[in-house]
């Protein structure tokens, strides 16, 4: 009983760190949008808003592209077909591990140099083309400065991949490089983008109220159309990437800070360690190391993947979130599985349970603030209808999570569901990319 005590109290600590109040929501939303207006203005800026020299599809955009989506350690190319109003289909899709150990490969790690992992791309995508003339988009999972909509040089990697020798190349000049070693010319690499605008472009391909894109999978970003043209061209909205992921104005509970901390890239990407797949499961796993003392439940430290960093993944967070069941069996055959030989207290699971809903819930309201801030700067007087493209494995699969960003959207951001609609479109990355491709190609032909 004592144990179950310092469970609640254990909880109700967690609870006070990761449960953020309507007000700190309105004030993350005020810096949010401040931050754009900065950014944009060139002034110090935890956004870095990065142009993406494109505007809205016309939604006519027709024809067959190849689609490289290069977006963490797979990898995949397809040929999609657009016909205009229609829905876009995708006639060939490839995927592919940038590391296999059966196979003998991995292009991730810092030893690799980016020839090879280039190299390795342009075979993948030669193997779809077939020898086909094809323009391809190429949607880039990671920071890149675009100069226009064909070229970007490389900024940063985020995620798992850690290849050296791409700062400051131009990501396309690459692959057309390896793409002719490859005897594969034919295909010309005319569009790069972040894996956000091409969301936003699927998105508004196939709705006119289409203004935001956003990506929460293993990372997260969201990108828009900028409506002041005094910051892009002069006669039209266009697409920034403002690696939302960096924003830094939040307040963080001691499990974020020793997170970052212990990171690859201490001080980076704050917003994104506070949302992102790739750090759920590690946040979940520090609480509960943390209380696992005073709530009698060391045995988590016989538990190898609760006790070694990045043990716990945000599909082990989705599967504790989604037990619905009373005894919490699901969470009850997890930890059977783990460690036979130590049966877990209902309580004990609850623990495990709560901990992980409050992990995902603030997620989801840290998303939405950000969404918000987004809003607040397209639509200050709250007049017209908003619709969020939206693509990504948390957002698809972590259970209540597409619900909570809606739900405190609504009710804290003051945006209904009614007003603000979120679209998911099958294999955004993929389809925006060709649609980039099109829209590069047509630009080609009136020059
Ligand atoms: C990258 C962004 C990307 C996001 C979602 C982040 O880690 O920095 O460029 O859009 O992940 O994939």
């Amino acid at each position: 009983m004592a144990e179950e005590c310092k469970m609640a109290d254990a909880l109700m600590e967690a609870w006070r760190e990761f449960t953020l109040s309507a007000e700190q929501f309105g004030r993350i939303v005020e810096d949010f949008a401040a931050s754009i207006e900065d950014g944009l203005s060139q002034r110090p800026s935890p956004l870095q808003m990065l142009p993406a020299y494109i505007g809205r599809p016309a939604g006519d955009e027709a024809g067959v592209y190849l689609s490289l989506d290069f977006g963490g350690t797979n990898l995949r190319v397809a040929e999609v077909e657009l016909a205009g109003k229609n829905k876009p289909s995708i006639r060939k899709l490839h995927r592919v591990s940038l590391k296999d150990a059966d196979a003998g490969y991995d292009y991730t790690g810092a030893d690799t140099n980016v020839r090879d992992l280039f190299a390795f791309i342009a075979r993948q995508v030669a193997a779809v083309a077939g020898g086909q003339e094809r323009l391809l988009g190429h949607s880039f999972s990671y920071a890149s400065r675009q100069t226009a909509l064909g070229r970007a040089s490389f900024l940063g990697w985020a995620k798992e991949i850690k290849v050296s020798g791409l700062a400051g190349q131009d990501i396309n000049d690459l692959l057309a490089e390896e793409l002719a070693r490859q005897q594969a010319a034919a295909v010309r690499p005319v569009a790069v983008l972040n894996d956000t605008t091409a969301t936003l472009l699927a998105a508004a391909y196939l709705c006119p109220d289409a203004d935001l894109g956003s990506v929460c999978g293993t990372g997260h970003n969201t990108a828009y159309y900028e409506p002041q043209s005094r910051y892009g061209e002069p006669d039209r909205v266009m697409a920034y990437n403002p690696e939302s992921g960096g924003f830094d104005r939040l307040s963080r509970s001691r499990f974020d800070e020793e997170l970052d901390r212990d990171s690859d890239s201490p001080g980076r990407q704050r917003l994104e360690k506070m949302v992102a797949g790739r750090y759920l499961g590690e946040l979940v796993r520090r609480i509960l190391q943390a209380g696992r003392g005073d709530c009698g439940m060391q045995f988590i430290d016989e538990i190898p993947c609760l006790s070694h960093p990045d043990g716990l993944s945000s599909v082990d967070v989705a599967w504790f979130v989604g037990d619905r069941s009373k005894e919490l069996e699901h969470i009850d055959a997890w930890l059977k599985e783990k460690l036979p030989g130590r049966p877990a207290s209902l309580a004990e699971r609850h623990f495990i349970k709560a901990v992980a809903e409050l992990v995902a819930e603030r997620a989801a309201t840290l998303v939405a603030a950000s969404y918000a801030g987004f809003l607040r700067r397209l639509d200050p007087q709250r007049r017209r209808r908003h619709a969020i493209g939206v693509n990504g494995s948390l957002y698809e699969k972590m259970p209540g999570f597409a619900e909570g960003i809606q739900a405190a959207l609504t009710r804290f951001g003051g945006w209904p569901a009614t007003q603000v609609e979120f679209l998911v479109v099958e294999e955004a990355p993929l389809v925006g990319a060709a649609i980039a491709a099109a829209i590069a190609g047509r630009e080609e032909a009136t020059r």
